[in-house]
């Protein structure tokens, strides 16, 4: 990906300073040039979509935004902190969440368990403090529980919460993989490929629900 690929058309219209910015990143493996100079911008509210051909880059983009790859050159500024050098969990607690090419779900466990993973960070019980605290410990998961419901609705997964992801087509378990992204209540969500492998109805229904997420 060149420094044009990442330029988006709309205009600054919201007038908002960057959630996010990318500044001339460059990531290369061997002799593959992924990443040249290649700068984005990305403000509260705004809806953006980075396309390309296979290879182009896409994927390594996000894998440095959010943690996964450092690129070698270039910086990236997340709601006024540099992130480059920071790990995955301190950027994810940073408010940036990710879905991935694929899904990154556990299909043995159930939905709901599925999108509680997402509240992970949130959580500041651990398993001790749950024995010891027991109660505590219920109350914190029982509002926990409020928000991965509230989630289970805006997706309108309601009907299949109990069962396990992995019985799940391909495009509800996107769906779930989006729902433990936002379990995460970030302040940015990045998606890899969100519609590949889909049908057109499928397309039209995550389409409709990036739209409410916002
Ligand atoms: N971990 C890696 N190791 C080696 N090469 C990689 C790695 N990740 C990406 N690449 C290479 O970087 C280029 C961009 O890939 P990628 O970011 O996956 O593009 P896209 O997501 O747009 O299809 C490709 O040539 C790919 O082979
Ligand atoms: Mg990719």
């Amino acid at each position: 990906m060149s420094a044009e690929a990442a330029t988006h058309a709309e205009p600054n219209v919201s007038g908002m300073r960057p959630m996010l910015t990318a500044d001339r990143l460059r990531m290369s493996f061997g002799g593959v040039v992924a990443l040249n100079e290649v700068s984005i911008e990305i403000r509260p509210d705004e809806p953006i979509a980075v396309i390309g051909p296979n290879g182009a880059g896409k994927t390594s983009l996000m894998n440095c935004m959010s943690g996964f790859y450092r690129p070698q050159q270039g910086r990236i500024v997340f709601d006024g902190e540099q992130m480059v050098g920071r790990s995955v969990h301190q950027i994810a607690r940073s408010g940036l969440a990710r879905t991935f090419q694929g899904t990154h779900i556990f299909p043995g466990m159930t939905v709901i368990e599925n999108i509680l993973i997402g509240r992970h960070m949130h959580m500041r019980s651990s398993i001790l403090q749950a024995f010891v605290h027991f109660h505590w410990a219920q109350k914190e998961e029982a509002q926990h529980r409020e928000v991965v419901e509230e989630i289970i609705e805006l997706l309108e997964i309601e009907s299949i919460r109990h069962q396990p992801v992995g019985t799940l087509g391909y495009g509800l378990r996107k769906r779930v993989d989006l729902g433990r992204a936002l379990a995460q209540e970030p302040k940015i969500l990045l998606m890899d490929e969100p519609m590949a492998g889909m049908n057109n109805e499928e397309k039209e229904d995550l389409a409709r629900f990036i739209l409410d997420v916002r």
